[in-house]
């Protein structure tokens, strides 16, 4: 059977399947069995920055008569912050006491804020290493670019400075030129990016002429983006490269491995079929390895990516010459 273990988190995985951060990955009873389908890694659901406001805000809202006094508010500030933190903090070392597959925090950052001190203690409470979950939405008409990209730095550099194990991102592609900016991100000390998280995406019901939500699950054919900007990015960066989005199949985690994915990221796929996605996942890899004559990943990754194959292939944009071509 072929060696299908990669490096991504700056970690050893036995696979390049990883389970992504999702609710899925938000209990212990949950990760072990996501651990022991063969999980290379296992991303932990984020604590989020709202959610320690909005539970801050919510309590406030309820007890304002307190609310006056500062060193209420002090303490409660405090006592709130120290509960959801020592849920997760719980939730890392009961991972770690059951499984032994590397387990990694996510932190859920949209500001470079107070919460970088808690990186320390995920550290502590034994996480292998950390993402970022970052986005900075570009959506401030009066922003400018690099005001939104300064935070993605920033946040960075702080969470570097506290912790010893390794810190990884995983970005969207809301960047006006995308490929400096990963190249830039990739130098300031992480251990690896994943390119792109998928999000909460309005929709419009026309029949009720309302905002709705879109779908929650990634369908197979949405891996298309991330996998053009794995091709374009791969061979350039200083760090590893894992991908996330649409990929619901072997075929598909394959065809990232060729762009030059050191990994690959699954949530919906999990939702959809449970944890034996990803035992499923790992022999597909593994037989078509066989089938191919590869013995390591090593062997093939990157092959098809745009720094050893074609740039025009990954670069092109335009259909014209297809409509040219082809009738209706
Ligand atoms: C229900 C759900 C919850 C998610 N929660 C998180 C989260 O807490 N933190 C995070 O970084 N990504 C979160 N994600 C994004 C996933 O980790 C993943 O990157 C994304 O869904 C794309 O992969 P997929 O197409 O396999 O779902 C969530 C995704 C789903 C579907």
């Amino acid at each position: 059977m072929a060696n299908i273990s990669t490096r991504f988190f700056g970690l050893e995985l036995k696979s390049p399947v990883i389970a992504a951060s999702s609710s899925m990955t938000g209990h212990a009873e949950q990760v072990v069995k996501l651990a022991e389908a063969g999980a290379g890694a296992i991303v932990l659901k984020s604590i989020f920055e709202e959610e320690i406001y909005h539970e801050l805000q919510e309590e406030l809202n309820l007890r304002t008569e307190l609310t006056a006094d500062p060193e209420y508010l002090d303490y409660f500030d405090y006592v709130i912050k120290e509960e959801t933190i020592r849920k997760y903090l719980k939730l890392i070392s009961d991972v770690k006491a059951k499984t032994s597959v590397p387990v990694v925090a996510s932190i859920n950052c949209i500001s470079s804020g107070e919460w970088t001190l808690f990186a320390r203690k995920i550290q502590d409470a034994g996480a292998d290493a950390i993402e970022l979950n970052m986005f900075a939405s570009p959506s401030d008409f009066n922003k400018t670019g690099s005001a939104n990209e300064q935070f993605y730095f920033e946040t960075i550099s702080k969470v570097i400075q506290v912790v010893k194990i390794p810190v990884s991102i995983k970005i969207s592609h809301y960047f006006s030129n995308l490929a400096e900016m990963v190249q830039k991100l990739a130098l300031t000390g992480i251990s690896g990016i994943t390119v792109f998280n998928r999000f909460y995406s309005p929709d419009i019901d026309v029949n009720h002429q309302k905002i709705i939500t879109a779908g929650i699950l990634s369908s197979p054919d949405d891996y298309l983006l991330p996998l053009r900007w794995t091709g374009i990015l791969s061979g350039g960066l200083v760090c590893n490269l894992a991908a996330t989005t649409g990929i619901h199949t072997a075929e598909t985690a394959l065809k990232f491995i060729l762009a030059g994915a050191s990994a690959v990221q699954i949530a919906s796929v999990l939702y959809k079929e449970g944890p034996g996605a990803i035992t499923e996942m790992n022999n597909g890899i593994s037989n078509w390895m066989d089938q191919n004559g590869y013995a390591s990943l090593n062997d093939f990754k990157g092959t098809l990516s745009q720094s050893v194959s074609s740039v025009q292939a990954w670069e092109r944009v335009q259909f014209m010459k297809y409509f040219g071509e082809k009738a209706f």
